[in-house]
């Protein structure tokens, strides 16, 4: 069995090493409602094992600001009120950085003494969902800066230039795999013995769904192919649209992905705003199409006569297939061309929205408890995204991995995967 010391030492050193080269500054930004600031991310993390792990069981546990359990709390209404958002974002100057950091080092130190005790089942156990809940937050991180930096006006960069990608290669085209119609199971069903043999509640628990034949396109969608879709009038024609994916578009004024911005000295027309700065639109023409919405995605689907998959047809698929892909750990930080033939791309690069709205599978119940608050009060009014992104440790996502976001989020790397 892993060691759950040595885990819990990789995670959270991650978690530094992603916020090293920010600023104490930079950390207090919250540029949209959706991001919270990396100070924040830094803080609540360590909440979480101060809460959930250090409080009930490590008897002789003194917290390190008693105000702090209520400061970063995310939603869990039964822990007692929460911060508002808005004050939160107005006035992060305070608690310092250096303060959160040293909130980390006061965790970090009494986790070494729970370590050094005999841990039961339970205890591990919850030590693995708070390694996981820090690793959402990680990507939450580099979502959340790179927002932060695209809204300030000399647009910083986080990571260094790309190197060319050389020699130039061309991705397969877009291809359909058949699938016929089967009874298929997807979903987990984990040894609770085994606190490795992780998921969230919201993927259990493992049961049948009928799937009729379907075909399956054998990569992402390129910004190659989605310039075509932005070119035919993809955003002003209504037709292509569902009601509330058009009003959004109206109100919003959606011409491109986010993050794409025109640049009349490119030969596209486009540059996009990435991790290591502004690049443009023709020299990323073959990767993945990334910062869409899933009103976009649904767009797009039907402009070239085709629909998004279910999450059960995605995890059908994905589950065959092994898990590798360009994930965080590639250092990338951006979606990259594909070079492999057959179904690709099923990991890493962009999450890919489905079609399928986030409710709970049949049987489906909260655990009891705060930590019952995790997943099962948002399934309504969001969609499921699979797969994991360029941003997604590779040891956190799984086929059954299931994401939700409101349909009209783009800040997330997320992408578009068609059906047919
Ligand atoms: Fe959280």
């Amino acid at each position: 069995m892993p060691d759950v010391e040595a885990k819990y030492k990789a995670v959270r050193s991650m978690t530094q090493s992603l916020a090293a080269t920010l600023s104490a500054e930079d950390q207090m930004v919250q540029s949209c409602p959706e991001a919270s600031p990396i100070k924040w991310h830094q803080a609540h993390t360590t909440w979480f094992f101060e809460t959930f792990i250090l409080r009930p069981f490590l008897p002789d546990y003194r917290p390190f600001r008693e105000d702090f359990h209520r400061l970063f709390n995310s939603y869990y209404i039964s822990l007692g009120e929460e911060i508002p958002q808005k004050k939160l974002r107005a006035s992060f100057s305070r608690p310092s950085l250096d303060e959160v950091l040293a909130f980390r080092d006061h965790v970090d130190h009494a986790m070494e003494r729970l370590f050094a005790s005999t841990i039961d089942g339970e205890v591990s156990r919850r030590i693995v969902l708070g390694l996981n809940h820090e690793q959402q937050h990680q990507e939450l991180v580099l979502t959340d800066i790179k927002h932060a930096f695209f809204s300030n006006p000399i647009h910083p960069v986080y990571g260094s230039p790309d190197t060319p990608q050389t020699p130039p290669f061309s991705v397969p085209s877009l291809e359909w795999r058949e699938f016929s119609g089967a009874l298929v199971e997807i979903g987990r069903s984990p040894n609770f013995e085994d606190p490795f043999d992780f998921c969230f509640d919201n993927e259990t628990p493992r049961h049948r769904v009928l799937l009729e034949p379907f075909e399956f396109a054998n990569r992402k969608v390129t910004c190659r192919e989605y310039l075509e879709f932005m070119a035919d009038d993809g955003y002003i024609r209504s037709e292509l649209w569902l009601s509330d994916g058009w009003d959004a578009v109206q109100e919003s004024r959606w011409e491109a992905p986010l993050y794409w911005e025109r640049d009349a000295s490119e030969e596209t027309g486009w540059r996009m705003f990435t991790l290591r700065g502004w690049q443009g639109i023709s020299g990323l023409l073959d990767v993945p199409v990334c910062h869409v919405s899933f009103y976009e995605a649904d767009a797009f689907a039907r402009w070239r006569g085709c629909r998004l998959p279910t999450e059960a047809e995605w995890e059908s698929v994905a589950s065959q297939l092994p898990q590798h892909g360009n994930f965080l750990d590639t250092g990338r930080l951006h979606p990259s061309r594909v070079t492999e033939s057959g179904v690709t791309q099923m990991f890493g690069d962009c999450w890919e929205w489905t079609s399928s709205p986030y409710t709970g599978y049949p049987g489906y119940k909260r655990p009891p408890g705060a930590l019952g608050e995790y997943n099962g009060k948002f399934m309504v009014n969001q969609m499921i995204l699979r797969g994991g992104s360029c941003v997604t440790p590779a040891d956190h996502v799984r086929a059954t991995y299931r994401n939700f976001f409101p349909p009209a989020m783009r800040w997330q790397f997320t992408g578009i995967r068609l059906a047919i």
